[in-house]
């Protein structure tokens, strides 16, 4: 990656009555950023900022977000905008590349991606190690973090054909790793890939197909769902993000970090939201229930909070949820399913949530796991599978931002500080004189 860091400004700190003047960098949408890096060498103080809730870990060029204004970005493109034309692995191009490909890229990289999509046949004794009903987000980190033990060809990370390798190989391999643990936790045989289908619909086949009978794959189904995995690509510097760049700053293996990745993200205030979310709405079960519930989310003193809603970066409507909502109505009106009793509590509730001055003081929107749960459901995925299907949409975002990471002039490991409160300095007690 080429830094394209340009100062615009100088910054005046000073702290311990010494004053640092540190440059400012322009952005080229959102908020400029103060280089502090020399703050510590100049002041001898740290910034505090638990959460990062106002740093900024590195320069980026693959997605923006304006979370005031409820816009996401892809390399400039607009998230609606890919959602409605494109498809998951030009999408996948696009984060990788910086540009939208031509026909023949596009053709080399489908053939690149298509003919890595079988795993190692020793891979599928992991799976036999689990029990049947371990959660599949277990199976996922287990796997995927195993997948380095097969491929010592392709983890030297300094080799820039190997990357290309390991990245081909991630994206490729993460629908089959997905659909042999949602196999296996039916008891059904895993199903091959096949090269002769998109990516979507070869994964929805590997899911659901049986060697009893030919599948017959739903085009409205497969391109609801490749939208989907396009909403949930990438998005800045996430938690699950952050992990596999922290993770990679040390020179660990790329399936190694996104490993580190899947469980990041499997936390319910992460991307475990969307079964948490549709976990919630079945336990409100009915509209005339919602009161409750929202009295619940804003009593302090009770931990439940509205599963689905809330974001450290939108403080507006999710972009993604507006796309999310509009295809699981699609999907349902597909599947003929008329009267969904859990949309129906949803609607209702974002409704009475966005109406309701807590939420709106706080700026708490739906965002994208709010409506996929439905969705995902409707398309025969159980919910322990949801945050799986997160996870194999976002390894293009989380390898995108490792290689971004690898490839940054400015990149150094990851060694964040801290400010130490604990006991001062002392000498060791014998036992008798505590
Ligand atoms: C994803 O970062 C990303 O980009 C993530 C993601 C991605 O694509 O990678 O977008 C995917 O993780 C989406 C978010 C999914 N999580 C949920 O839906 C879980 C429910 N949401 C919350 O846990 C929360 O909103 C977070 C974790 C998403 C954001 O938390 P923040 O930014 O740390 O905000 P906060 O927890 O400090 O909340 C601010 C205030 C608090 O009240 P006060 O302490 O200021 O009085 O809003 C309240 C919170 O109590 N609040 C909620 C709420 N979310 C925040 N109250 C009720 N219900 C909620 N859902």
């Amino acid at each position: 990656m080429k830094s394209d860091l340009k100062q615009s400004d100088t910054a005046s700190f000073t702290v311990n009555g010494v004053t640092a003047e540190l440059p400012v960098f322009k952005a080229t949408h959102g908020p400029d950023v103060v280089d502090i890096r020399a703050l510590y060498k100049h002041t001898k103080a740290f910034t505090f900022d638990p959460g990062y809730t106002s740093t900024a870990s590195c320069e980026s060029k693959i997605t923006f977000i304006d979370g005031d204004e409820g816009v996401l970005l892809y390399r400039g493109y607009p998230i609606d905008q890919l959602a409605e034309n494109s498809d998951f692995l030009e999408v996948a191009y696009l984060l990788l590349n910086g540009e939208l490909p031509s026909k023949a890229e596009r053709q080399r990289f489908d053939t690149s991606i298509t003919h890595h999509t079988m795993v190692h046949e020793q891979l599928k004794n992991f799976y036999s190690g689990f029990r049947r009903d371990a959660h599949p987000m277990a199976i996922m980190v287990g796997v995927v973090g195993a997948l380095s033990a097969f491929y010592h060809d392709s983890t030297d990370i300094n080799d820039p054909y190997q990357r290309r390798v390991a990245i081909h190989r991630m994206i490729a391999k993460m629908p089959t790793i997905a659909a042999m643990a949602y196999k296996y936790s039916t008891g059904q045989p895993f199903v091959f890939p096949r090269n002769d289908l998109d990516f979507t619909s070869n994964f929805m086949r590997m899911c659901f197909a049986v060697p009893a009978e030919e599948y017959a794959l739903n085009p409205v189904l497969c391109d609801a769902l490749d939208k989907i995995f396009i909403l949930h690509m990438d998005h800045e510097q996430n938690a699950s993000t952050s992990t596999v760049r922290l993770a990679g700053s040390s020179g660990a293996n790329p399936f190694a970090c996104i490993a580190a990745g899947i469980a990041s993200l499997w936390g319910p205030a992460h991307g475990g939201a969307n079964e948490a979310a549709l976990n919630m709405l079945e336990e409100i079960g009915s509209v005339d229930k919602i009161p409750d519930y929202i009295k619940r989310a804003k009593d302090k003193d009770d931990p439940f909070r509205l599963m689905g809603f809330g974001h450290r970066v939108y403080k507006n409507y999710d972009p993604r949820a507006k796309v999310m909502r509009k295809a699981c109505h699609e999907v349902l009106d597909a599947l003929n399913v008329k009267d969904e009793p859990l949309l129906e509590v949803a609607m209702e509730l974002e409704r009475i949530a966005l109406e309701d001055e807590y939420f709106i003081e706080k700026k708490l929107y739906p965002n994208i796991d709010f409506y996929s749960g439905i969705t995902l459901r409707a398309l025969g995925f159980p919910t322990d599978m949801f945050t799986v299907l997160f996870a194999l949409a976002r390894t293009v975002g989380w390898i995108a931002q490792w290689r971004e990471m690898i490839e940054d002039p400015n990149q150094k490991i990851g060694r964040p500080r801290q400010i130490y409160t604990g006991a001062p300095k002392r000498d060791y007690l014998e036992l008798e004189d505590r």
